[in-house]
Protein backbone atom coordinates (compact mmCIF):
# COMPACT_ATOMS: atom_id res chain seq x y z
CA UNK A 1 0.00 0.00 0.00
CA UNK A 2 1.12 3.20 -0.75
CA UNK A 3 3.39 4.02 -3.85
CA UNK A 4 6.42 5.99 -3.85
CA UNK A 5 8.77 7.29 -6.61
CA UNK A 6 11.73 9.51 -7.29
CA UNK A 7 12.96 10.82 -10.57
CA UNK A 8 16.11 12.25 -11.09
CA UNK A 9 17.22 13.53 -15.02
CA UNK A 10 17.08 16.24 -17.67
CA UNK A 11 13.41 16.66 -18.47
CA UNK A 12 11.06 18.38 -15.91
CA UNK A 13 10.31 16.06 -12.69
CA UNK A 14 7.11 16.77 -12.05
CA UNK A 15 5.04 15.82 -14.95
CA UNK A 16 7.51 12.51 -14.45
CA UNK A 17 6.58 12.05 -11.29
CA UNK A 18 2.81 12.32 -11.85
CA UNK A 19 2.56 9.95 -15.06
CA UNK A 20 4.21 7.46 -13.01
CA UNK A 21 2.12 8.00 -10.03
CA UNK A 22 -0.82 7.05 -11.76
CA UNK A 23 0.78 3.98 -12.38
CA UNK A 24 1.27 2.87 -9.12
CA UNK A 25 -2.07 4.47 -8.45
CA UNK A 26 -3.02 0.76 -7.22
CA UNK A 27 -1.55 1.07 -4.68
CA UNK A 28 -3.40 3.68 -2.63
CA UNK A 29 -5.58 6.78 -4.15
CA UNK A 30 -6.63 8.69 -0.82
CA UNK A 31 -4.24 11.44 -1.13
CA UNK A 32 -1.03 12.36 -3.32
CA UNK A 33 1.92 14.71 -3.53
CA UNK A 34 4.93 15.67 -5.49
CA UNK A 35 8.59 17.38 -3.93
CA UNK A 36 10.76 18.82 -6.27
CA UNK A 37 14.19 20.11 -5.90
CA UNK A 38 14.89 23.66 -7.75
CA UNK A 39 16.67 26.82 -6.91
CA UNK A 40 17.97 25.69 -3.82
CA UNK A 41 14.41 25.18 -2.12
CA UNK A 42 11.93 22.23 -2.09
CA UNK A 43 8.67 22.82 -3.62
CA UNK A 44 6.18 20.89 -2.60
CA UNK A 45 2.28 20.12 -3.60
CA UNK A 46 -0.28 17.52 -2.13
CA UNK A 47 -3.30 17.17 -1.52
CA UNK A 48 -6.44 14.49 -1.02
CA UNK A 49 -8.48 12.54 -3.16
CA UNK A 50 -7.55 10.68 -6.36
CA UNK A 51 -4.17 11.71 -8.29
CA UNK A 52 -6.37 13.49 -10.97
CA UNK A 53 -8.14 15.06 -8.74
CA UNK A 54 -5.01 16.09 -6.85
CA UNK A 55 -3.50 17.56 -10.07
CA UNK A 56 -6.64 19.53 -11.05
CA UNK A 57 -6.82 20.99 -7.32
CA UNK A 58 -2.80 21.90 -6.69
CA UNK A 59 -0.95 21.53 -10.32
CA UNK A 60 1.31 18.98 -9.50
CA UNK A 61 2.47 19.09 -12.64
CA UNK A 62 3.99 22.07 -12.62
CA UNK A 63 6.21 21.99 -9.68
CA UNK A 64 9.97 23.44 -11.53
CA UNK A 65 13.13 21.20 -11.29
CA UNK A 66 14.61 18.25 -12.72
CA UNK A 67 14.47 16.20 -9.61
CA UNK A 68 11.54 15.20 -7.06
CA UNK A 69 9.69 12.60 -5.30
CA UNK A 70 5.96 11.49 -5.38
CA UNK A 71 4.03 9.46 -3.07
CA UNK A 72 0.34 8.24 -3.33
CA UNK A 73 -1.27 7.69 0.16
CA UNK A 74 -3.13 4.70 1.13
CA UNK A 75 -4.03 5.39 4.59
CA UNK A 76 -2.60 3.83 8.04
CA UNK A 77 -1.28 6.33 10.77
CA UNK A 78 -3.29 9.73 10.69
CA UNK A 79 -6.39 10.07 8.91
CA UNK A 80 -7.04 11.45 4.89
CA UNK A 81 -6.16 14.98 5.45
CA UNK A 82 -3.78 17.31 3.54
CA UNK A 83 -1.15 17.42 5.90
CA UNK A 84 -1.15 13.60 5.90
CA UNK A 85 -0.42 13.12 2.71
CA UNK A 86 3.72 12.94 1.60
CA UNK A 87 6.24 14.41 0.77
CA UNK A 88 6.90 14.79 4.44
CA UNK A 89 9.54 17.31 5.75
CA UNK A 90 11.90 18.69 8.15
CA UNK A 91 11.59 22.11 10.26
CA UNK A 92 13.09 23.68 7.70
CA UNK A 93 11.62 22.51 4.61
CA UNK A 94 15.04 20.92 3.48
CA UNK A 95 14.35 17.15 3.47
CA UNK A 96 11.59 15.64 1.59
CA UNK A 97 10.34 11.68 2.26
CA UNK A 98 8.37 9.85 0.72
CA UNK A 99 7.26 6.34 2.28
CA UNK A 100 5.69 3.02 1.85
CA UNK A 101 5.40 0.60 5.04
CA UNK A 102 4.51 1.45 9.08
CA UNK A 103 7.51 2.59 10.64
CA UNK A 104 6.36 0.63 14.52
CA UNK A 105 8.80 2.64 16.78
CA UNK A 106 7.39 6.14 15.51
CA UNK A 107 5.53 7.53 18.45
CA UNK A 108 9.20 6.56 20.71
CA UNK A 109 11.47 8.26 18.08
CA UNK A 110 8.38 11.00 18.11
CA UNK A 111 8.40 11.67 21.69
CA UNK A 112 12.51 11.94 21.81
CA UNK A 113 12.69 14.34 18.47
CA UNK A 114 9.65 16.57 19.61
CA UNK A 115 11.91 18.01 22.64
CA UNK A 116 13.68 19.84 19.51
CA UNK A 117 11.75 19.32 16.14
CA UNK A 118 7.88 20.38 15.19
CA UNK A 119 5.56 17.80 14.03
CA UNK A 120 3.09 19.02 11.73
CA UNK A 121 1.26 15.55 11.05
CA UNK A 122 0.11 12.21 12.55
CA UNK A 123 1.99 10.33 11.01
CA UNK A 124 4.67 8.24 11.25
CA UNK A 125 6.55 8.88 8.48
CA UNK A 126 7.44 12.28 9.20
CA UNK A 127 9.96 11.40 11.97
CA UNK A 128 12.19 9.95 9.11
CA UNK A 129 12.13 13.66 8.18
CA UNK A 130 13.27 14.55 11.22
CA UNK A 131 15.87 12.04 11.91
CA UNK A 132 17.41 12.73 8.44
CA UNK A 133 17.64 16.42 9.31
CA UNK A 134 18.80 15.34 13.15
CA UNK A 135 21.51 13.71 11.40
CA UNK A 136 22.48 15.97 8.73
CA UNK A 137 25.91 17.35 8.88
CA UNK A 138 27.39 20.06 6.95
CA UNK A 139 29.50 19.34 3.77
CA UNK A 140 28.47 15.29 4.58
CA UNK A 141 26.78 13.70 2.04
CA UNK A 142 22.79 13.21 2.24
CA UNK A 143 23.08 9.24 2.25
CA UNK A 144 25.08 9.33 5.85
CA UNK A 145 22.47 11.32 7.77
CA UNK A 146 19.71 8.98 5.61
CA UNK A 147 21.55 5.49 6.73
CA UNK A 148 21.62 7.09 10.40
CA UNK A 149 18.01 7.38 10.50
CA UNK A 150 16.93 3.80 9.15
CA UNK A 151 19.21 2.60 11.18
CA UNK A 152 16.86 4.22 14.37
CA UNK A 153 13.63 2.45 12.48
CA UNK A 154 12.07 -0.32 13.64
CA UNK A 155 8.86 -1.35 11.14
CA UNK A 156 8.90 -1.65 7.27
CA UNK A 157 9.95 0.47 4.81
CA UNK A 158 10.78 1.61 1.14
CA UNK A 159 11.75 5.49 1.44
CA UNK A 160 13.25 8.15 -0.97
CA UNK A 161 14.94 11.18 0.22
CA UNK A 162 15.31 14.53 -1.37
CA UNK A 163 17.07 17.49 -0.63
CA UNK A 164 18.35 20.66 -1.95
CA UNK A 165 21.48 20.37 -0.21
CA UNK A 166 22.52 17.91 -3.18
CA UNK A 167 19.99 18.94 -5.96
CA UNK A 168 19.44 16.13 -8.32
CA UNK A 169 20.80 13.59 -5.72
CA UNK A 170 17.82 11.07 -4.49
CA UNK A 171 18.60 8.47 -1.81
CA UNK A 172 16.61 5.39 -1.10
CA UNK A 173 16.31 2.62 1.29
CA UNK A 174 14.30 -0.38 1.88
CA UNK A 175 13.06 -2.41 4.44
CA UNK A 176 10.43 -4.98 3.77
CA UNK A 177 8.72 -2.70 1.09
CA UNK A 178 9.26 -2.84 -2.40
CA UNK A 179 11.73 -0.70 -4.14
CA UNK A 180 13.13 -0.89 -7.75
CA UNK A 181 15.58 1.28 -9.94
CA UNK A 182 15.11 2.25 -13.38
CA UNK A 183 18.21 3.26 -15.52
CA UNK A 184 16.86 5.24 -18.19
CA UNK A 185 19.30 7.74 -21.08
CA UNK A 186 20.36 10.71 -19.21
CA UNK A 187 17.44 10.16 -15.81
CA UNK A 188 17.12 7.41 -13.22
CA UNK A 189 13.81 6.10 -11.63
CA UNK A 190 13.03 4.33 -8.15
CA UNK A 191 9.86 3.53 -7.27
CA UNK A 192 7.80 0.79 -5.11
CA UNK A 193 6.91 -1.02 -8.57
CA UNK A 194 8.82 -1.00 -12.33
CA UNK A 195 5.29 -0.48 -13.83
CA UNK A 196 5.98 3.31 -12.72
CA UNK A 197 8.42 3.89 -15.01
CA UNK A 198 8.00 1.37 -17.59
CA UNK A 199 7.46 3.96 -20.04
CA UNK A 200 10.57 5.40 -19.86
CA UNK A 201 12.79 2.24 -19.61
CA UNK A 202 12.98 -1.22 -18.89
CA UNK A 203 16.11 -1.84 -17.48
CA UNK A 204 16.21 -1.90 -13.76
CA UNK A 205 17.77 -2.91 -10.62
CA UNK A 206 16.00 -4.66 -7.90
CA UNK A 207 16.74 -3.37 -4.39
CA UNK A 208 16.82 -5.98 -1.56
CA UNK A 209 16.36 -5.82 2.45
CA UNK A 210 19.19 -3.45 4.31
CA UNK A 211 20.23 -2.08 0.96
CA UNK A 212 20.45 1.89 0.52
CA UNK A 213 20.68 3.26 -3.61
CA UNK A 214 21.86 7.09 -3.93
CA UNK A 215 20.96 8.01 -7.86
CA UNK A 216 21.49 10.99 -9.93
CA UNK A 217 20.85 11.48 -13.43
CA UNK A 218 23.94 9.54 -14.45
CA UNK A 219 24.88 7.15 -12.27
CA UNK A 220 23.40 5.05 -9.37
CA UNK A 221 25.36 3.55 -6.08
CA UNK A 222 23.67 0.41 -3.72
CA UNK A 223 24.85 -0.18 -0.45
CA UNK A 224 24.35 -3.11 1.86
CA UNK A 225 23.66 -3.25 5.33
CA UNK A 226 27.47 -3.19 6.26
CA UNK A 227 27.29 0.31 4.20
CA UNK A 228 29.93 -1.54 1.52
CA UNK A 229 29.26 -0.68 -2.07
CA UNK A 230 27.49 -3.04 -4.36
CA UNK A 231 27.95 -4.16 -8.07
CA UNK A 232 24.34 -5.30 -9.48
CA UNK A 233 23.91 -5.13 -12.90
CA UNK A 234 20.59 -3.95 -14.54
CA UNK A 235 18.19 -6.54 -15.91
CA UNK A 236 15.96 -5.82 -19.26
CA UNK A 237 12.30 -6.11 -18.48
CA UNK A 238 10.37 -8.33 -21.05
CA UNK A 239 8.07 -7.01 -23.41
CA UNK A 240 5.20 -9.22 -21.49
CA UNK A 241 5.32 -7.19 -18.32
CA UNK A 242 4.55 -4.18 -20.28
CA UNK A 243 0.63 -3.79 -21.04
CA UNK A 244 -0.70 -1.73 -18.12
CA UNK A 245 -2.58 0.46 -20.68
CA UNK A 246 -6.63 0.85 -20.68
CA UNK A 247 -6.48 -0.32 -24.12
CA UNK A 248 -10.34 1.33 -25.20
CA UNK A 249 -11.86 0.31 -22.18
CA UNK A 250 -13.15 2.23 -19.55
CA UNK A 251 -12.05 0.63 -16.67
CA UNK A 252 -9.12 -2.04 -15.99
CA UNK A 253 -11.82 -4.59 -14.38
CA UNK A 254 -13.49 -5.12 -17.46
CA UNK A 255 -10.37 -5.13 -19.66
CA UNK A 256 -9.12 -7.62 -17.58
CA UNK A 257 -11.92 -9.61 -16.99
CA UNK A 258 -12.36 -9.64 -21.30
CA UNK A 259 -8.56 -10.67 -21.38
CA UNK A 260 -8.73 -14.21 -19.09
CA UNK A 261 -9.07 -16.37 -22.31
CA UNK A 262 -5.52 -15.07 -23.15
CA UNK A 263 -4.52 -15.66 -19.53
CA UNK A 264 -5.24 -18.98 -19.47
CA UNK A 265 -3.30 -19.24 -22.58
CA UNK A 266 -0.47 -17.50 -21.27
CA UNK A 267 -0.33 -19.15 -18.24
CA UNK A 268 -0.74 -22.59 -19.67
CA UNK A 269 3.01 -21.61 -21.38
CA UNK A 270 5.08 -23.13 -18.46
CA UNK A 271 8.42 -24.46 -18.50
CA UNK A 272 7.64 -28.25 -18.28
CA UNK A 273 10.98 -28.65 -16.39
CA UNK A 274 9.61 -26.12 -13.89
CA UNK A 275 6.37 -27.30 -13.70
CA UNK A 276 7.95 -30.99 -12.93
CA UNK A 277 10.08 -29.92 -10.06
CA UNK A 278 7.32 -28.00 -8.46
CA UNK A 279 5.18 -30.85 -8.15
CA UNK A 280 8.14 -32.79 -7.35
CA UNK A 281 8.53 -30.55 -4.30
CA UNK A 282 4.97 -31.63 -3.47
CA UNK A 283 5.08 -35.18 -4.14
CA UNK A 284 8.14 -35.78 -1.85
CA UNK A 285 6.41 -33.57 1.23
CA UNK A 286 4.16 -34.97 3.78
CA UNK A 287 1.77 -32.07 4.79
CA UNK A 288 0.74 -29.92 1.87
CA UNK A 289 -0.84 -26.37 3.25
CA UNK A 290 -1.83 -23.26 0.79
CA UNK A 291 -1.93 -19.87 2.44
CA UNK A 292 -2.75 -16.35 0.87
CA UNK A 293 -5.37 -13.90 1.03
CA UNK A 294 -8.50 -12.36 -0.39
CA UNK A 295 -9.10 -13.70 -4.34
CA UNK A 296 -6.11 -15.77 -4.15
CA UNK A 297 -7.25 -18.13 -0.73
CA UNK A 298 -10.19 -18.53 -3.31
CA UNK A 299 -7.80 -19.65 -5.95
CA UNK A 300 -6.08 -22.09 -3.01
CA UNK A 301 -9.66 -23.29 -2.26
CA UNK A 302 -10.09 -24.43 -5.92
CA UNK A 303 -6.25 -25.74 -5.86
CA UNK A 304 -7.18 -27.94 -2.40
CA UNK A 305 -10.03 -29.45 -4.44
CA UNK A 306 -8.41 -30.15 -7.53
CA UNK A 307 -5.29 -31.90 -5.41
CA UNK A 308 -8.13 -34.20 -3.84
CA UNK A 309 -9.68 -35.27 -6.45
CA UNK A 310 -6.98 -35.36 -9.38
CA UNK A 311 -4.20 -36.18 -7.73
CA UNK A 312 -5.40 -37.53 -4.25
CA UNK A 313 -3.59 -35.46 -2.27
CA UNK A 314 -5.07 -34.10 0.64
CA UNK A 315 -3.85 -30.22 1.90
CA UNK A 316 -5.12 -27.53 3.76
CA UNK A 317 -5.82 -23.70 3.22
CA UNK A 318 -4.48 -21.48 6.13
CA UNK A 319 -5.62 -17.57 5.39
CA UNK A 320 -1.90 -15.95 5.45
CA UNK A 321 -2.62 -13.57 8.67
CA UNK A 322 -3.74 -16.41 10.36
CA UNK A 323 -0.83 -18.71 9.65
CA UNK A 324 1.32 -17.98 12.37
CA UNK A 325 -1.12 -19.44 14.76
CA UNK A 326 -0.57 -22.49 13.09
CA UNK A 327 3.18 -22.69 12.84
CA UNK A 328 3.79 -25.44 15.37
CA UNK A 329 2.67 -28.04 13.34
CA UNK A 330 4.48 -26.88 10.02
CA UNK A 331 8.67 -28.91 9.58
CA UNK A 332 11.04 -29.97 7.56
CA UNK A 333 8.12 -32.30 5.69
CA UNK A 334 5.65 -30.00 4.73
CA UNK A 335 5.62 -27.54 1.61
CA UNK A 336 4.07 -23.99 1.73
CA UNK A 337 2.43 -23.13 -1.31
CA UNK A 338 1.99 -19.56 -1.00
CA UNK A 339 -0.58 -17.78 -3.62
CA UNK A 340 -0.14 -14.08 -4.41
CA UNK A 341 -0.42 -12.10 -6.97
CA UNK A 342 1.51 -9.02 -6.07
CA UNK A 343 4.08 -11.67 -4.06
CA UNK A 344 4.47 -8.57 -1.86
CA UNK A 345 1.33 -9.17 0.24
CA UNK A 346 2.66 -8.92 3.77
CA UNK A 347 0.66 -11.82 5.59
CA UNK A 348 1.32 -14.20 3.14
CA UNK A 349 5.33 -12.94 3.14
CA UNK A 350 5.48 -13.12 6.97
CA UNK A 351 3.73 -16.72 7.20
CA UNK A 352 6.39 -17.56 4.49
CA UNK A 353 9.38 -16.53 6.68
CA UNK A 354 7.93 -18.01 9.43
CA UNK A 355 7.47 -21.58 7.59
CA UNK A 356 11.02 -21.15 6.25
CA UNK A 357 12.60 -20.75 9.47
CA UNK A 358 10.64 -24.30 10.75
CA UNK A 359 12.63 -25.96 7.68
CA UNK A 360 9.31 -25.85 5.30
CA UNK A 361 9.63 -25.51 1.50
CA UNK A 362 8.10 -23.02 -0.17
CA UNK A 363 6.68 -23.10 -3.86
CA UNK A 364 5.17 -19.65 -4.66
CA UNK A 365 2.65 -18.51 -7.36
CA UNK A 366 2.98 -15.24 -8.35
CA UNK A 367 2.15 -13.16 -11.29
CA UNK A 368 4.71 -10.17 -10.45
CA UNK A 369 8.36 -10.59 -11.21
CA UNK A 370 10.71 -9.77 -9.13
CA UNK A 371 9.25 -9.32 -6.34
CA UNK A 372 9.63 -9.86 -2.54
CA UNK A 373 7.92 -13.29 -2.60
CA UNK A 374 9.63 -15.03 -5.41
CA UNK A 375 12.93 -14.15 -3.43
CA UNK A 376 12.13 -15.84 -0.55
CA UNK A 377 10.89 -19.10 -2.15
CA UNK A 378 12.95 -22.10 -3.42
CA UNK A 379 10.52 -22.62 -5.97
CA UNK A 380 8.07 -20.17 -8.12
CA UNK A 381 5.63 -20.50 -10.89
CA UNK A 382 4.49 -17.13 -12.66
CA UNK A 383 1.12 -16.78 -13.68
CA UNK A 384 2.28 -14.46 -16.79
CA UNK A 385 -1.15 -13.05 -17.39
CA UNK A 386 0.61 -9.73 -17.32
CA UNK A 387 0.09 -6.87 -15.17
CA UNK A 388 -3.58 -6.94 -13.29
CA UNK A 389 -4.08 -3.20 -12.15
CA UNK A 390 -7.49 -3.27 -11.18
CA UNK A 391 -7.84 -3.51 -7.45
CA UNK A 392 -10.31 -6.23 -7.67
CA UNK A 393 -8.32 -9.50 -8.61
CA UNK A 394 -9.82 -10.94 -11.67
CA UNK A 395 -7.49 -12.42 -14.33
CA UNK A 396 -4.83 -13.35 -11.65
CA UNK A 397 -7.45 -15.83 -10.42
CA UNK A 398 -7.90 -17.40 -13.41
CA UNK A 399 -4.44 -18.00 -13.81
CA UNK A 400 -4.06 -18.62 -10.80
CA UNK A 401 -6.78 -22.01 -11.32
CA UNK A 402 -4.39 -22.46 -14.24
CA UNK A 403 -1.60 -23.24 -12.27
CA UNK A 404 -3.06 -26.05 -10.06
CA UNK A 405 -4.86 -27.30 -13.24
CA UNK A 406 -1.23 -28.03 -13.98
CA UNK A 407 -0.04 -28.95 -10.89
CA UNK A 408 -3.15 -31.25 -9.91
CA UNK A 409 -2.99 -32.99 -13.57
CA UNK A 410 1.31 -32.96 -13.30
CA UNK A 411 0.66 -35.35 -9.71
CA UNK A 412 -1.60 -37.61 -11.25
CA UNK A 413 0.89 -37.99 -14.29
CA UNK A 414 -2.21 -36.31 -16.84
CA UNK A 415 -0.70 -33.39 -17.48
CA UNK A 416 -1.36 -33.40 -21.69
CA UNK A 417 -4.87 -34.26 -20.85
CA UNK A 418 -5.19 -30.54 -18.93
CA UNK A 419 -3.58 -28.65 -21.74
CA UNK A 420 -5.65 -29.58 -23.87
CA UNK A 421 -8.29 -29.40 -22.45
CA UNK A 422 -7.70 -25.72 -21.04
CA UNK A 423 -6.74 -24.27 -24.35
CA UNK A 424 -10.21 -25.34 -25.51
CA UNK A 425 -11.47 -23.98 -23.19
CA UNK A 426 -10.04 -20.63 -23.10
CA UNK A 427 -11.23 -20.69 -26.75
CA UNK A 428 -15.14 -21.41 -26.05
CA UNK A 429 -14.63 -18.38 -23.22
CA UNK A 430 -13.34 -16.23 -25.47
CA UNK A 431 -16.24 -16.66 -27.70
CA UNK A 432 -19.45 -16.24 -24.91
CA UNK A 433 -17.15 -13.32 -23.60
CA UNK A 434 -17.15 -11.82 -27.30
CA UNK A 435 -20.96 -12.42 -27.88
CA UNK A 436 -21.72 -11.10 -24.68
CA UNK A 437 -23.98 -14.03 -24.29
CA UNK A 438 -24.09 -13.93 -20.03
CA UNK A 439 -26.87 -11.59 -20.11
CA UNK A 440 -25.26 -10.08 -16.54
CA UNK A 441 -25.85 -6.30 -17.31
CA UNK A 442 -29.54 -6.50 -16.94
CA UNK A 443 -29.76 -8.53 -14.48
CA UNK A 444 -27.17 -6.02 -12.66
CA UNK A 445 -29.83 -2.86 -13.15
CA UNK A 446 -32.85 -5.06 -11.91
CA UNK A 447 -31.04 -6.06 -8.62
CA UNK A 448 -29.31 -2.40 -8.11
CA UNK A 449 -31.55 -1.84 -5.19
CA UNK A 450 -30.83 -4.63 -3.04
CA UNK A 451 -28.55 -4.48 0.08
CA UNK A 452 -27.49 -7.91 0.74
CA UNK A 453 -26.83 -11.05 -1.09
CA UNK A 454 -26.60 -14.72 -0.56
CA UNK A 455 -23.91 -17.12 -2.72
CA UNK A 456 -24.41 -20.95 -2.54
CA UNK A 457 -22.72 -23.78 -4.40
CA UNK A 458 -21.70 -27.29 -3.61
CA UNK A 459 -17.84 -29.27 -3.60
CA UNK A 460 -15.64 -27.48 -6.01
CA UNK A 461 -17.96 -24.40 -6.80
CA UNK A 462 -18.08 -23.43 -3.37
CA UNK A 463 -15.22 -21.14 -4.02
CA UNK A 464 -16.30 -19.53 -6.78
CA UNK A 465 -19.36 -18.58 -4.52
CA UNK A 466 -16.46 -16.92 -2.16
CA UNK A 467 -14.80 -15.23 -4.68
CA UNK A 468 -17.92 -13.69 -6.36
CA UNK A 469 -19.56 -12.73 -3.53
CA UNK A 470 -16.15 -10.49 -2.38
CA UNK A 471 -16.07 -9.46 -5.57
CA UNK A 472 -19.49 -7.85 -4.89
CA UNK A 473 -18.61 -6.43 -1.72
CA UNK A 474 -14.98 -4.66 -2.52
CA UNK A 475 -16.75 -3.17 -6.44
CA UNK A 476 -20.11 -2.46 -6.03
CA UNK A 477 -20.22 -2.09 -1.81
CA UNK A 478 -23.27 -4.26 -1.08
CA UNK A 479 -23.41 -6.69 1.80
CA UNK A 480 -22.36 -10.47 0.27
CA UNK A 481 -22.02 -13.98 1.70
CA UNK A 482 -21.22 -17.17 0.51
CA UNK A 483 -21.41 -20.39 2.16
CA UNK A 484 -21.63 -24.16 0.69
CA UNK A 485 -25.50 -24.68 -0.17
CA UNK A 486 -25.99 -27.43 2.75
CA UNK A 487 -24.75 -25.08 5.53
CA UNK A 488 -27.79 -22.56 4.83
CA UNK A 489 -30.52 -24.80 7.03
CA UNK A 490 -28.03 -24.59 9.95
CA UNK A 491 -29.02 -20.71 10.42
CA UNK A 492 -28.86 -18.50 7.70
CA UNK A 493 -32.08 -19.27 6.31
CA UNK A 494 -33.58 -17.28 8.66
CA UNK A 495 -32.41 -14.30 6.72
CA UNK A 496 -33.90 -15.12 3.65
CA UNK A 497 -37.23 -13.15 2.84
CA UNK A 498 -39.27 -11.94 0.02
CA UNK A 499 -37.32 -10.96 -2.95
CA UNK A 500 -33.76 -11.45 -1.10
CA UNK A 501 -31.20 -12.29 -4.12
CA UNK A 502 -29.49 -15.57 -4.42
CA UNK A 503 -26.85 -16.49 -6.13
CA UNK A 504 -27.22 -20.78 -6.68
CA UNK A 505 -23.71 -21.85 -8.65
CA UNK A 506 -26.07 -24.91 -10.36
CA UNK A 507 -23.74 -26.25 -12.76
CA UNK A 508 -24.62 -30.00 -13.98
CA UNK A 509 -22.05 -31.70 -12.06
CA UNK A 510 -22.52 -34.19 -9.14
CA UNK A 511 -23.79 -31.27 -6.65
CA UNK A 512 -26.73 -30.40 -9.33
CA UNK A 513 -29.20 -32.34 -7.40
CA UNK A 514 -28.35 -31.52 -4.03
CA UNK A 515 -28.09 -27.82 -5.23
CA UNK A 516 -31.37 -27.70 -6.92
CA UNK A 517 -33.12 -29.35 -3.15
CA UNK A 518 -31.09 -25.96 -1.86
CA UNK A 519 -32.04 -23.79 -4.61
CA UNK A 520 -36.23 -25.02 -3.78
CA UNK A 521 -35.90 -24.44 0.14
CA UNK A 522 -34.60 -20.62 -0.29
CA UNK A 523 -37.65 -20.26 -3.21
CA UNK A 524 -39.87 -21.93 -0.73
CA UNK A 525 -39.16 -18.89 1.82
CA UNK A 526 -39.35 -16.16 -1.24
CA UNK A 527 -35.59 -16.10 -2.46
CA UNK A 528 -35.17 -14.34 -5.69
CA UNK A 529 -33.00 -17.04 -7.55
CA UNK A 530 -30.13 -16.44 -10.20
CA UNK A 531 -28.95 -19.73 -11.44
CA UNK A 532 -25.48 -20.22 -12.97
CA UNK A 533 -25.65 -22.77 -15.07
CA UNK A 534 -25.41 -24.64 -18.60
CA UNK A 535 -29.01 -25.74 -17.99
CA UNK A 536 -31.90 -23.77 -17.01
CA UNK A 537 -34.39 -24.85 -14.14
CA UNK A 538 -37.93 -23.56 -13.44
CA UNK A 539 -36.70 -22.51 -9.95
CA UNK A 540 -34.60 -19.39 -11.25
CA UNK A 541 -35.99 -16.34 -11.43
CA UNK A 542 -33.15 -15.22 -13.53
CA UNK A 543 -30.56 -17.33 -15.49
CA UNK A 544 -26.82 -16.52 -16.70
CA UNK A 545 -25.97 -19.88 -18.78
CA UNK A 546 -22.31 -20.79 -18.80
CA UNK A 547 -21.03 -23.82 -21.07
CA UNK A 548 -20.75 -27.09 -20.22
CA UNK A 549 -17.68 -28.77 -19.32
CA UNK A 550 -16.52 -31.82 -17.67
CA UNK A 551 -17.10 -30.80 -13.75
CA UNK A 552 -13.41 -29.81 -12.55
CA UNK A 553 -13.38 -27.10 -15.37
CA UNK A 554 -16.82 -25.32 -13.89
CA UNK A 555 -15.08 -22.73 -11.78
CA UNK A 556 -13.13 -21.62 -14.59
CA UNK A 557 -16.58 -20.57 -16.79
CA UNK A 558 -18.67 -20.08 -13.95
CA UNK A 559 -16.91 -16.71 -12.25
CA UNK A 560 -16.43 -14.86 -15.36
CA UNK A 561 -20.53 -14.40 -15.62
CA UNK A 562 -20.24 -13.36 -11.71
CA UNK A 563 -16.92 -11.06 -12.08
CA UNK A 564 -19.11 -9.46 -14.43
CA UNK A 565 -22.00 -9.11 -12.52
CA UNK A 566 -19.97 -7.18 -9.45
CA UNK A 567 -18.78 -5.10 -12.71
CA UNK A 568 -22.05 -4.32 -13.99
CA UNK A 569 -23.42 -3.42 -10.15
CA UNK A 570 -20.70 -1.13 -9.70
CA UNK A 571 -21.51 0.73 -12.93
CA UNK A 572 -25.21 0.49 -12.10
CA UNK A 573 -24.96 2.24 -8.30
CA UNK A 574 -22.00 5.13 -10.04
CA UNK A 575 -19.26 3.29 -8.42
CA UNK A 576 -16.37 3.23 -10.05
CA UNK A 577 -14.95 -0.47 -10.15
CA UNK A 578 -11.13 0.08 -10.57
CA UNK A 579 -10.81 2.62 -7.49
CA UNK A 580 -12.88 1.26 -4.28
CA UNK A 581 -12.72 3.13 -1.35
CA UNK A 582 -10.66 1.83 1.33
CA UNK A 583 -8.59 -0.60 -0.35
CA UNK A 584 -5.77 -1.08 -2.07
CA UNK A 585 -4.29 -3.19 -4.69
CA UNK A 586 -0.92 -4.40 -2.91
CA UNK A 587 -1.68 -5.26 0.81
CA UNK A 588 1.87 -4.44 2.53
CA UNK A 589 0.43 -4.00 5.73
CA UNK A 590 -0.36 -6.41 8.79
C1 LIG B 1 -9.12 -9.16 -4.65
O1 LIG B 1 -10.07 -8.65 -5.50
C2 LIG B 1 -8.63 -8.30 -3.62
N1 LIG B 1 -8.39 -7.00 -4.02
C3 LIG B 1 -7.73 -8.89 -2.55
O2 LIG B 1 -8.53 -9.77 -1.83
C4 LIG B 1 -6.44 -9.62 -2.97
O3 LIG B 1 -6.74 -10.80 -3.64
C5 LIG B 1 -5.61 -9.92 -1.70
O4 LIG B 1 -5.26 -8.72 -1.09
C6 LIG B 1 -4.38 -10.74 -1.98
O5 LIG B 1 -3.49 -10.08 -2.81
P1 LIG B 1 -2.28 -10.86 -3.47
O6 LIG B 1 -2.86 -11.90 -4.36
O7 LIG B 1 -1.52 -9.81 -4.23
O8 LIG B 1 -1.49 -11.46 -2.36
Amino acid sequence: MCGIVGYSGKRPAAPALLAALARLEYRGYDSAGIATVFGGDLHIKKGIGKLEQVEENCSLSHLPGNSGIGHVRWATHGGVTTGNAHPHCDCEHYIAVAHNGIIDNFEALKRRLSKTHTFVSQTDTEVIAHLVEEYLEPGAPLEQAVGRAVKDLKGTYALVVASPVEPGKLVACRQGSPLVLGIGKGETYVASDFQAFLDSTRQVVFIEDGEMVVLTHNLFHIYGRDGKRLRRPPVMLDNSLVKAEKEGYDYFMLKEIMEQPDAILATLRQDKQTLQKAAGLISRSRNVVFTACGTSRHAALIGRYLFSSVAHRLSDVIIASEFGYFGEAVNEETVVIAVSQSGETADVLEGVREAKNRGAKVLSIINTVGSSLARVSDRVLYLGCGPEISVAATKSFISQLVIFYLLAFTLAGRLEEATGELARLAAEIKENLAANNYAVPEVADLLSGKDKFYYIARGINYAVAGEAALKLKEVAYVHAESMPAGELKHGTLALIEEGTPVVAITPCDVTREHMLANVAEVKARGAFVIGVSDLPNNLFDAFVEVPQVAEVYYPLVSIIPLQLFAFYSAIARGLDPDRPRNLAKSVTVK
